[in-house]
């Protein structure tokens, strides 16, 4: 369906993406993609079944293989904000900085990354789609509307994880978050499938300095003078 406009938005952990991407959809009345929840429902289905997700184990075929198996039949559902695996509610733990890790670690998988593929794609329904992850625009949405990298200081984003973690009445230190923050970009950029990094044709934004309002602004100025959504426009 490539007449139905995808915005992207990629960049590395506790970047703003998933705010960011949330506001957006909202206000253009879009569906939303947030993939690195199915990312986060692999390393907790996997670990619910036994798999060993350490890196190492990962190398050896079969064990990628099992877990590609894995992602292909994943029970998900999304109900009234609540995520399901199974019959299990997993809302909460599925947002914690272990899912995040054990996420980062099964998305190294080539299998696993294919097996989600078809899963994401179908989230691309009229009227449009905001999605967010790592490859949204590299390789998901490669003919997206818009794609925007954002981004911010590691020491920023690290110091804005502790503060939702802090809201949620959970407790952290910076030190901990920054080496968690870190070692999960590092593993994101250097892997082989679908590595962390901008798109082609990907728009810039830095938002260490910028509230969320003058994120979505930015974007959104971006968005309304994207020339795909005015195929007209080449001929006024
Ligand atoms: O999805 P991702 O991990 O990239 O980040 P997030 O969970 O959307 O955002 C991390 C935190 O940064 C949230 O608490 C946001 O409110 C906050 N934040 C932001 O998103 N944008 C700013 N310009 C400033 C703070
Ligand atoms: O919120 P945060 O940015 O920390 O994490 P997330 O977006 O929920 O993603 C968790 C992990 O899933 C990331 O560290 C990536 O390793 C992986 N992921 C991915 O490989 N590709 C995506 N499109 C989205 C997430």
């Amino acid at each position: 369906p490539s007449h139905i406009p995808v915005l992207c938005i990629d960049g590395p952990s506790a970047s703003g993406k998933g705010t960011l991407a949330a506001e957006l959809a909202a206000r253009l009345g879009y569906h939303l993609l947030d993939s690195g929840l199915l990312y986060r429902l692999v390393g907790l289905a996997a670990e619910r079944a036994g798999l060993d997700t350490a890196a190492a184990a990962l190398q050896q075929p079969q064990q990628a293989a099992a877990l590609g198996r894995l992602a292909q039949q994943l029970l998900v559902r999304f109900e009234q904000g609540r995520v399901w695996l199974g019959h299990e509610d997993v809302t909460d733990e599925v947002r914690s900085e272990a899912a995040g890790m054990a996420a980062s670690r099964v998305a190294v998988v080539p299998e696993v990354r294919a097996a989600l593929l078809d899963l994401q794609r179908n989230f691309r329904r009229l009227p449009g789609l905001v999605a967010d992850g790592r490859d949204m625009g590299s390789v998901i949405f490669p003919d997206a509307a818009l794609k925007v990298y954002l981004t911010a200081s590691a020491a920023q984003r690290a110091q804005r994880r502790l503060w939702q973690l802090q809201e949620r009445g959970e407790s952290a230190t910076i030190k901990d978050l920054l080496a968690d923050l870190e070692a999960r970009d590092e593993r994101d950029r250097s892997r082989s499938a679908a590595p962390l990094k901008p798109a082609e044709g990907a728009l810039l934004l830095d938002n260490s300095a910028l509230s969320i309002e003058q994120s979505v602004q930015q974007v959104l100025d971006w968005w309304q003078a994207s020339p795909v959504l005015r195929p007209s426009a080449a001929l006024e």
